[in-house]
Formats: structure tokens, C-alpha cells, sequence
């Protein structure tokens, strides 16, 4: 009786390799996170870091993180030029660039009153595209604590 259905388990094994040898030829399509996703992943905690340098006057770092954060409204906008009939790529940088460019000229003067202002108006640009486009249950804050324990955030000297 075993053998028999080691018998059979066999047979079923070799019935099944073509198919699953075929299966391989057709490797499934690419990872393709959606516009949540991406938010999630590359824009939220690029805006938290960029937020908690600016509070602490880490300035070489918010610039830097700065430029992630703009890499990474890029990166959505050529990824996924529309969102569910709205146009994430001309929203994007109609909502943020001038928030940013604020943000730049506050981390250029190193001016912890004017960066905390600006990058309130960057946050409250988030929330305006989340409302405009039906994700206003989506609502961003400024960072208050890290929740990265292994960076420091303040300035170097
Ligand atoms: C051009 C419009 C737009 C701008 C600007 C924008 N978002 Fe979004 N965001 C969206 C859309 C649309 C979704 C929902 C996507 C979905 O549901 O798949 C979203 C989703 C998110 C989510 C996922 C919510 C969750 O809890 O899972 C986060 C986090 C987020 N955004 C953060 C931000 C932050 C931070 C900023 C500003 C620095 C920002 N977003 C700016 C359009 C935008």
C-alpha cells in the first residue's frame, strides 16, 4: 500500500514537471508598487527625517534629505503619471514646488523659525492633494520624535 502511493506521487511528479517547467519560461511581471505604496515607502519617511533635521538646524543633512524628498515626488510622477483619473504627474509639482523651494531658501539661510514654517506649508500641500484626491482621510503631520533609532539627526558640530 506505501509503495503504491509513493508509486502514484511519483507518477503525479512527473506528469506535473512539464507544467511547472513552463511555468518558468513565463516569469510573472515586474513589482510594480502602487502610488500607497510609494507615499508609504519613499515619500513619508524621506518628509519625517527631512522634518526632524530641520528642528534640530541639521542643515547639510535637511538639504540632503531635501533632495531625496524631491527624488522621490520625481520617481512617483514618471512611475505613475495618473492615479485613478487624476494627474499625479502635473499635481505633484503644481503642489510642491513652491512649498520646497521655501523649504530650500529656509535651509540655505539656517533658520530654524522660517524652515518650521515652511515645511508646515509642505505638509499642509500633502494634505491638500490627499483631499483633492479623495484621500483626506490621509492626513500628515510634522514629526514629533523619531521613529528611527538607529540615525542621529543632529548637526555635526
Ligand atoms: C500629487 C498629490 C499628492 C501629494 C502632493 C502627496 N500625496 Fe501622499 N498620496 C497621494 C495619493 C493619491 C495617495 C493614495 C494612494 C493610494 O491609495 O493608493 C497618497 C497616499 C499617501 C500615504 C499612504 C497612506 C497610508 O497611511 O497608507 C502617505 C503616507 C502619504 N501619501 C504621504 C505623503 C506625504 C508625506 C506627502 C508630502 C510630503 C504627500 N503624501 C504628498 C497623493 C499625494
Amino acid at each position: 500500500m506505501k509503495h503504491l502511493r509513493f508509486g502514484a506521487l511519483c507518477l503525479g511528479a512527473m506528469l506535473l514537471a512539464p507544467l511547472t517547467g513552463r511555468a518558468q519560461d513565463n516569469p510573472p511581471p515586474p513589482y510594480k508598487p502602487g502610488v500607497g505604496d510609494l507615499m508609504t515607502m519613499t515619500v513619508q519617511p524621506r518628509h519625517t527625517k527631512l522634518g526632524l533635521a530641520g528642528q534640530l538646524g541639521n542643515w547639510a543633512y535637511a538639504e540632503y534629505e531635501q533632495h531625496e524628498l524631491q527624488e522621490a515626488f520625481d520617481r512617483i510622477a514618471r512611475v505613475s503619471p495618473k492615479w485613478r483619473n487624476y494627474p499625479i504627474a502635473e499635481l505633484l509639482p503644481a503642489m510642491t514646488k513652491g512649498p520646497m523651494g521655501a523649504v530650500a531658501e529656509a535651509i540655505q539661510a539656517g533658520d530654524v523659525g522660517r524652515f518650521n514654517k515652511a515645511y508646515r506649508a509642505l505638509t499642509d500641500a500633502c494634505n491638500a492633494c490627499h483631499s483633492g484626491t479623495n484621500r483626506a482621510m490621509v492626513v500628515i503631520q510634522p514629526p514629533s520624535g523619531t521613529p528611527f533609532p538607529d540615525q542621529d539627526f543632529r548637526p555635526r558640530h
